[in-house]
């Protein structure tokens, strides 16, 4: 793409034992899976034993959403163009890749959204402001339902924009989940009140907002009551569609069809499609479903287990007042949360579906790379210590003219194919993988992989399982298989022009074997691996990949920079959402920071001279995760989520008043940054094709 200069664009944006995250992190976001023993007890290589892309839909349709990478020409975090080669972290300007040359920042630890020099930000949109029409103004004290319902939600996830129309992007966000010992005034975790379980089922789920870009710099402002704005919860209407539609073990006594669901639980990141569709991910459903204990059936425990599904009462108790969320009243209500859900964002009346080919599992994401041939290829994570990386290849093809023909035909794409979990073998001798991260004599981390075939339709790959059981049950497909136990793979995203995959692995405090893949025991800090599809086909069985990053910090000796000069890296825990900026720098958001600061967004080049050195960007206030980064020519966008989330914190004593300051109270929101000065490189072609594949001609 070539970079329209002076051409002012409107279009610009266009994603210690639980590492340090508190106790009441674990307990709400995950239902304290740290706690448990890891899920998979499948015995599968854990390797010891193997060694062997803001876009309009029209425009995305037709093409357009190249990936704007080549040729965008200097970039607004480009503009910085010195050469010294300053540490990170020292405030300067450094040598660094294109798109990277901002002076990176200083690990933070202050509770404030710290940004580089020249650089200006803003909060774009905060928990409870009101997005439908008829929304009050949030106010923390007399907080309803109601109110919620047409409200921005809590612990926004997930970021995505498409293009509406000129000036106009529709913004969409998750709502992974809610704290309610911060939210709500007296919450008493014995006996949360009816409303208090109802203001947390709005507060889940996901927002569809329209907003609209400032002329010049500056950032965007929510168009509150468009006619597109839409809140999705816990009691909005999903379908199930796929292969897993209508099975048996999804019918309930309120839906004996086994095809509609009410709600959709912990979305945490997501993806947007090159036909204009937006994916979320269910992730841990399991915390919210009561009772497992009480489950007696043999088969039905296992796959419990498997789940992570446990206990008594659920930690929000909403088993209280709505029988779906008690295993003993409704057994297979859990069945239908834990699947990829795609939205149509631009038909306001549109149902959501949940797609149950793409498997059922703790999905962190599902990001799109199209064939040559035009089939669509989902990447997808399993968000758990030890569980499993996979991949779907649709049959269909996408249809890249315009109009209800193709918008009928895009609509199946996720509904029949293939379903694939990833095998990965190393190609250094198992004696050469010591754990501490020195590297093997070859000087890497390396080696082969393999696609392992689920199932197909309705045809099963996997001995004594059928088809509609391994969708449903995607985990102990994977054990009985072999796949490869991996260290909580979250984000996986191809790059929009390499066709290379991204892999973030959070972290693994329990693994007590290293493997080639996962070469650190008691994996504090994490890694992200490159995997590179062989003959550059997604569609195909086999695949090449490397360690890119261990992280940590750069003088911990255990860490790897792709080779970089460990003395160009800032340091860097816990990776866990990537995107890709318009010169096809990896961008990666961190969950966990184990290294005495705040997590926050950093930019590293890929390839070339740079390849490999970490730069900080942004560092997010107390108790908060940097998530759903958005980068493009003009604006980067990141979720702040779960703002002073930290033991001890309540509703009364916070230990974040960000954003709002002063004695208030802290609220998850969107920031956006720009930047500013005399320099400012506006006018370019937009690029939220950053994160969008360009489809074959
Ligand atoms: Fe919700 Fe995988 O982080
Ligand atoms: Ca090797
Ligand atoms: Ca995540
Ligand atoms: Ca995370």
């Amino acid at each position: 793409m070539t970079a329209a200069r002076g051409r002012r664009s409107l279009l610009p944006m266009f994603t210690p034992k639980h590492a340090n995250r508190s106790s009441l992190t674990c307990l709400m976001r995950c239902g304290n899976a740290c706690d448990h023993q890891p899920p998979n007890k499948s015995g599968n290589d854990y390797f010891g034993n193997i060694l062997t892309s803001a876009l309009s839909r029209r425009k995305v349709l037709k093409g357009t959403a190249a990936a704007g990478a080549a040729g965008a020409g200097t970039m607004l975090l480009s503009a910085c163009t010195s050469d010294n080669d300053d540490e990170p972290g020292t405030g300067e300007k450094a040598g660094a890749a294109d798109g990277l040359r901002f002076p990176p920042i200083a690990p933070s630890a202050i509770d404030e959204v710290v940004i580089p020099d020249g650089y200006e930000q803003n909060v774009v949109i905060r928990w409870g402001d009101p997005i439908l029409a008829d929304a009050p103004e949030f106010d923390a004290a007399n907080q309803t339902a109601q109110a919620q319902q047409g409200q921005f939600g809590y612990n926004c996830d997930f970021l995505g924009f498409f293009e509406l129309e000129a000036g106009t992007q529709l913004m969409m966000t998750n709502h992974e989940y809610t704290d309610e010992y911060i939210m709500f005034p007296d919450y008493d975790a014995q006996n949360p009140t009816e409303e208090q379980v109802k203001i947390a089922w709005a507060a889940h789920g996901l927002s569809v907002v329209a907003v609209e870009a400032q002329e010049s710099g500056g950032s965007v402002t929510p168009i509150v009551g468009h006619e597109l704005n839409r809140r999705f919860h816990t009691t909005t209407e999903f379908q199930l569609t796929g292969p897993a539609a209508g099975h048996d073990l999804v019918k309930t006594s309120a839906d004996p069809s086994g095809e509609i669901v009410l709600g959709t639980l912990n979305n945490c990141a997501g993806g947007l499609t090159p036909w204009g569709t937006w994916l979320t991910a269910e992730e841990n459903f399991n915390q919210y479903f009561a009772n497992a204990d009480k489950v007696t059936d043999k088969a039905v425990k296992e796959r419990l287990e498997r789940y992570g599904v446990s206990g008594e009462a659920s930690e929000r108790q909403w088993e209280k007042f709505d029988d779906r969320f008690d295993l003993t009243k409704e057994p297979n209500e859990v069945n239908r949360f834990g699947w990829i859900v795609e939205i149509d964002p631009f038909d306001g009346s549109s149902t959501p579906k949940k797609r149950t080919a793409l498997g059922r599992f703790k999905h962190e994401a599902a990001t799109i790379r199209v064939a040559d041939d035009g089939r669509v290829v989902a990447y997808l994570g399993d968000d758990e210590v030890f569980d499993y990386f996979y991949k779907y290849v649709s049959n269909g093809t996408v249809d890249t003219s315009d109009g209800a023909a193709a918008k009928e035909n895009n609509d199946k794409l996720l509904d029949d194919g293939t379903l694939y979990v990833a095998k990965f073998s190393g190609n250094s001798p198992e004696a050469e993988i010591s754990g501490d991260g020195t590297l093997p004599s070859d000087d890497a981390f390396d080696g082969t992989g393999e696609w392992i075939k689920l199932a197909s339709g309705d045809e099963s790959f996997v001995e004594g399982m059928t088809a509609e059981e391994v969708y449903l049950f995607t985990r102990l497909a994977g054990d009985k298989v072999g796949a490869t136990q991996m260290d909580r793979p979250e984000d996986v995203e191809p790059h929009p022009e390499t066709g290379h995959i991204y892999l973030a692995l959070t972290n693994n405090k329990d693994r007590e074997v290293a493997e080639e893949p996962n070469p650190r025991t008691s994996n504090k800090d994490g890694h992200v691996l490159e995997v590179i599809e062989d003959d550059d086909d997604p569609t195909g069985e086999s695949f090449g990949w490397n360690i890119f990053l261990l992280c940590g910090d750069p003088s911990d000796a255990s860490t790897y920079f792709a080779g970089a000069d460990k003395e160009k890296v800032s340091p860097i825990s816990c990776p866990d959402n990537l995107t890709f900026d318009a010169h096809g720098n990896l961008w990666i958001s961190t969950d966990g920071n184990t290294l005495g600061a705040h997590d926050g967004l950093y930019g590293v080049a890929l390839e070339g001279d740079y390849r490999g050195e970490v730069r900080q960007f942004l560092s997010v206030p107390v108790g908060a995760e940097t998530c759903g980064p958005w980068v493009a020519n003009e604006r980067v966008f990141v979720c702040v989520q779960h703002p002073g989330e930290t033991d001890e914190a309540t509703f009364e004593a916070p230990s974040s008043h960000w954003p709002d300051g002063g004695d208030s109270v802290p609220r998850p929101s969107v920031v956006g940054v720009w930047r500013t000065g005399d320099d400012i490189e506006i006018g370019m072609e937009q690029t939220a094709a950053d994160v969008i594949q360009e489809l074959p001609a």
